[in-house]
């Protein structure tokens, strides 16, 4: 069918010259191909680590003269490439891999001698995927089975399919996935609580167009229990109870997102529960958010995560930024909306303390920020790896700079701007000229006088923090300052700090607020009274043990090979690396740890720590 573009060419013009510049972490040429839907056969191999099979790309062509389609991949052996013109018939085409780029990949060059509506492509990933992660059964919970799962965000999906891997583009997408016979297999598409799990054969259908680094899949012994009417937990036998109760809440924040921004639009919403080696807090994989254990600890207090990934199903999934400089569209907007869901749930003190909690990080973390990566809209990502990228300036700042709007207006105004947004760019991919042009347009221009252009480009444009940032407040936190000051004086004794019993974000507070160094009186009585080491609060012990570290304290060594041995997430773990990494003594412990650790890591893990070394090793001679 023409498109009114090939009708009037003038227009055709315009629709170029207008197009926003290729997606530099893509080899993709979207001006000229896209992929609209992707159909997948696969076999998951756990003996060879691989994964097996097909994909079937159908192409809407927008370039007439084109005849050539340039797909990402990375460590991908291809096996052959067929087109599949209009009548299904396939005949076998002429491909090439180009050269590879560290960041990038390898291209794949599939020439055309005329355009098809399809291209099938045969592939099998390598052991050492970069988005996949295979756990060998001892590295379960339940030490019968092997497990797998993928974490594509931002340009890992090309490790495990050949694809345009660019959130510019869009595509629905079905998968047939075979597995060895007693696991259970589920992706980011429409999972069923009750499929048949034994027979190795799984079939999933994504409806609703969603960018390649939303592609998800996991295999393993995988339990489900139902916790409303279109939410469930989805984790390892022994784990799925407890997860449950702890994302018990779940419905109630979707109910409560919906009042705020409309319909939540994509069926079901579940959470699968992962080994502890998941590399994040969690991941907006629609309908299955991924999420890493270390949330579950017994009292709601981390289930805020649920929050962000849930509010990612409109910024992000439904609204998505088109290139990753623009990240803070993504993850600044739904730590904005993770902290309203949490106000709705559990009350505004509550997230009063999340933000104190969050704004204290993003200080800390700017100071040794470069200017150009303090700003929200960041430059093109030419030649870097938008994984290093990705700071709290996206995220807090961004978040912070919604909040500055929100009170700037009201909440009436703002929250009517906001789910305007959402409906008017819904299963869109945008970038920040598209916001700032709709922030213009839809609040400033119809409510004059409350913002002044020099206040929004400090936001926007300036790098830092501006002048109109107010500093979120916690009455709880004053209290918990209180009491951290009157036990440094020598005024009270450890064991009546926490009083009433400190909440997560009240023991957090409390160490955040102390000194650089303890002396070993100060840190044994502390561990006494509250327990420290070897908690099981990830959030605690990647305050905790950093601080034992500069204060020398090696009694805490133990525990630290325990948590940094134990657990993948690069949040938690990377600030007890980098504080050990800091002396001579450190490093060599961290080295011998590294050794063991490493086996149980995730790829993206391993980098971290791997960088972190080797800037240590460099520094210290
Ligand atoms: N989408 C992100 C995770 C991500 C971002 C992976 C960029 C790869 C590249 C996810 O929604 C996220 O932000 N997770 C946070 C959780 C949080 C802020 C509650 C995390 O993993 O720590
Ligand atoms: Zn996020």
């Amino acid at each position: 069918m023409p498109s009114i573009y090939t009708v009037l060419p003038v227009l055709a013009l315009f629709a170029v010259s207008a197009q926003a510049a290729n997606d530099p972490n893509s080899y993709a040429e979207t001006d000229k191909v896209r992929v609209t839907d992707l159909a997948l056969d696969v076999h998951v191999a756990f003996k060879s680590r691989q994964i097996i099979g097909k994909v079937e790309l159908s192409l809407d062509w927008r370039d007439k003269g084109a005849r050539e389609l340039k797909l990402d991949t990375r460590d991908l052996s291809i096996a052959t490439v067929e087109l599949v013109d209009a009548a299904g018939k396939a005949s076998p085409a002429k491909f090439s891999l180009g050269a590879t780029d560290k960041i990038l990949g390898t291209p794949l060059l599939i020439e055309f001698g005329e355009q098809t509506p399809k291209v099938r492509v045969s592939y099998a990933t390598n052991p050492n995927a970069s988005g996949l992660q295979w756990l060998s059964e001892a590295q379960t919970a339940g030490k019968k089975h092997p497990f797998l799962f993928s974490q594509s965000q931002a340009i890992h999906a090309r490790s495990w399919v050949p694809l345009q891997d660019t959130p510019a583009v869009r595509f629905t997408y079905k998968a047939d996935v075979h597995v060895p016979k007693p696991l259970r297999a589920v992706m980011s598409a429409d999972n069923s609580p009750d499929a048949m799990v034994g027979g190795g054969e799984f079939h999933f259908e994504m409806d609703k167009p969603i960018p390649s680094y939303l592609l998800a899949i996991a295999v393993g012994d995988i339990a489900v229990k139902t916790t409303g009417p279109r939410t469930a937990v989805y984790a390892e036998p022994s784990m799925v109870d407890k997860a449950a109760k702890e994302f018990e809440d779940t419905e109630k924040m979707i109910v409560a997102t919906e009042k705020l921004y409309g319909d939540y639009r994509w069926g079901r919403y579940d959470i699968l529960v992962l080994p502890p080696s998941f590399p994040f807090g969690g991941m907006e994989n629609p309908r299955m958010t991924f999420a890493t254990p270390t949330v579950i600890v017994g009292d709601k207090s981390l289930t805020s995560l649920v929050a962000h990934e849930l509010a990612h199903s409109w910024s992000g999934n439904l609204v998505t930024n088109s290139s990753w400089k623009d990240i803070w569209l993504n993850e600044g907007f739904t730590s904005y909306v993770e902290n309203r869901i949490v106000e709705a749930v559990y009350g505004r003190e509550q997230g009063d303390m999340e933000d104190v909690i969050s704004q204290f990080g993003l200080k800390k973390e700017m100071a040794d920020l470069a200017p150009k990566d303090q700003l929200l809209i960041l430059a093109p990502l030419d030649g870097r790896d938008p994984d290093e990228a990705l700071t709290d300036v996206a995220y807090i700042k961004g978040a912070w700079f919604l909040t500055f709007l929100e009170k700037r207006y009201g909440r009436p105004a703002f929250d009517a701007f906001l789910r305007g947004w959402f409906d008017a760019h819904a299963f869109q991919s945008v970038d920040s000229d598209v916001f700032v042009a709709y922030l213009q347009k839809n609040l400033v221009d119809k409510h004059p006088g409350k913002t002044k252009p020099a206040e929004l480009d400090a936001w926007l444009r300036q790098p830092g923090l501006p002048e109109t940032a107010e500093p979120a407040k916690s009455v709880r936190f004053d209290k918990v300052d209180a009491a951290r000051a009157e036990w440094l004086a020598g005024k009270r004794d450890a064991a009546t700090l926490a009083g009433a019993k400190w909440s997560t974000q009240e023991t957090v507070r409390f160490l955040e607020g102390l000194p650089e160094k303890l002396d070993a009186k100060q840190l044994t009585e502390l561990d006494g009274a509250l327990h420290f080491n070897g908690t099981a609060n990830g959030e605690i012990a990647q305050r905790w043990y950093p601080l034992t570290v500069r204060s020398g304290f090696a009694a805490a060594r133990p525990s630290i090979e325990k948590f940094l041995t134990g657990i993948g997430r690069r949040k938690l773990i990377m600030p007890t690396w980098e504080a050990l990494m800091a002396t001579p003594d450190g490093l060599a412990f961290a080295e011998g740890v590294f050794a063991k650790a490493r086996q149980g890591y995730h790829p993206i893990t391993t980098t971290s720590v791997q960088a972190a070394l080797d800037k240590a090793k460099k520094k210290n001679g």
